[in-house]
């Protein structure tokens, strides 16, 4: 999308912020630098944990942090965003009841070294313009940041995956919050003007261009996402649930993955009315992810514009994570003339929607959305133009 004219980016402000914030706190100089992004997903929601295919972006919204190693086994981190400070030892990592926010980079501290790679200490300051619990994956930034700065200081090599797949583990593991691969993934292996289309079960995944002439626009609803964790695990279970009926009748199937639509349609009578509904969002999500890959190649944004449309809706209708401030964000997107499609992005309850435009009725987006928006619910939006970024780098 190189003619779009985008939001500029605020990586090069936070890099000199952070260092100069490392210099003052720590008296030393930064000894590396680190980036790690946010996400977009454009389609394949819930897909992730169901070794099913998504269709993220890494943004350029990220998390920052400035490190140098320590000669003892103490770690010292500073959050900017929230004016508080940690300092725990690798010896023993135990969670943060109060300081909440630490748990992300303790957990990825506790499994580097459960690796049996003998981490040196650190002394971190770290910044984000990620908005925290909107949905755009700021703890996956924070985790793959703090991991890949471990990495450059320590000199051990994980491939990136693997480095994902550690970030994921803290996250389920050491936070307590279930997520598929996703988030991690795209913050790490994301790529600049591209989509990723990830196979969540063989982990392999394929670069797909964003179409000139339009851009992804996020929408931030500013609800906040109350009940995802105790809901995420409801549909995890019930996805759980599907496969273990579906087996009996298609002995081959291991996860929602493996179930055709066409095999659905012959024994979604089998399913329990809530179990049907999971299990159809699923099926027919992966089927729009792959049709998606094919249209955005084709060039064909308006068949993309209304594969969003069709997941907003499933994911309304079907999985049940939707809510009224994400159902009139994105229909008042679909109002404006221009916009091709829109849909809630992320886990769900709240947070941002996602919707691509052509470029030249985005100041009508933000105009037009906002104001129905407002006008609906009384809170002000915020709008952003995403640009596709590289995952994780020295920025
Ligand atoms: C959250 C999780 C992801 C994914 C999405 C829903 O962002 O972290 O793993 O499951 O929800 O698509």
């Amino acid at each position: 999308m190189p003619s779009v004219k985008r939001e500029t980016s605020n990586v090069k402000a936070q890099r000199a912020n952070v260092r100069w914030r490392f210099a003052e706190i720590f008296g030393e100089e930064a000894a590396a630098v680190v980036r790690a992004p946010g996400r977009v997903n454009l389609i394949g929601e819930h897909t992730d944990y169901n070794d099913g295919y998504v269709l993220p972006v890494a943004i350029d919204r990220s998390v920052v942090v400035a490190a140098a190693p320590r000669d003892d086994r103490q770690v010292v981190i500073h959050a900017l965003d929230f004016g508080e400070s940690v300092m725990f030892s690798l010896d023993d990592i135990e969670h943060d009841l109060v300081k909440t926010w630490s748990n992300y980079q303790r957990g990825v501290a506790y499994f580097l070294e459960e690796r049996g790679i003998e981490l040196p200490g650190l002394n971190a300051v770290v910044v984000g313009d990620v908005p925290i619990g909107s949905g755009l994956s700021s703890s996956a930034a924070v985790e793959v940041s703090l991991a890949y700065t471990w990495q450059m200081l320590a000199g051990f090599k994980l491939s990136r995956v693997e480095l994902a797949l550690l970030c994921q583990r803290a996250e389920n593991e050491f936070v307590g919050m279930n997520c598929g691969i996703m988030d991690q993934f795209v913050s790490t292996l994301g790529q600049r003007d591209h989509a990723l289309l990830i196979d969540c079960r063989s982990l392999d995944y394929q670069t797909v261009p964003l179409p000139p002439g339009a851009a992804v626009v996020v929408a931030d609803t500013m609800k906040r996402r109350g009940l995802v964790d105790s809901e995420y695990n409801t549909r995890r279970r019930e996805c759980e649930e599907g496969v273990r009926i579906l087996q009996r009748y298609l002995p081959q199937v291991q996860a929602l993955r493996d179930v055709s639509t066409d095999q659905f349609v012959e024994n979604e009578g089998q399913l329990p009315e809530n179990v049907r509904k999971r299990c159809r969002h699923i099926i027919y999500e992966n089927e729009r992810v792959l049709r998606s890959v094919a249209v955005l190649r084709a060039g064909d944004l308006a068949a993309f514009g209304r594969l969003m449309n069709e997941s907003h809706a499933s994911l309304r209708d079907d999985y049940e994570v939707s809510c009224a401030e994400l159902d009139i964000m994105a229909e008042a997107a679909r109002k404006v003339d221009g916009v091709y499609g829109s849909r809630m992005t992320g886990a769900g309850f709240g947070g941002c929607t996602v919707s691509l435009v052509a470029e030249g009725a985005i100041e009508d987006f933000r105009a037009q959305v906002a104001a129905v928006y407002e006008e609906a619910t009384g809170i002000v939006p915020q709008i952003y133009v995403c640009r596709a970024e590289d995952g994780v780098s020295k920025p």
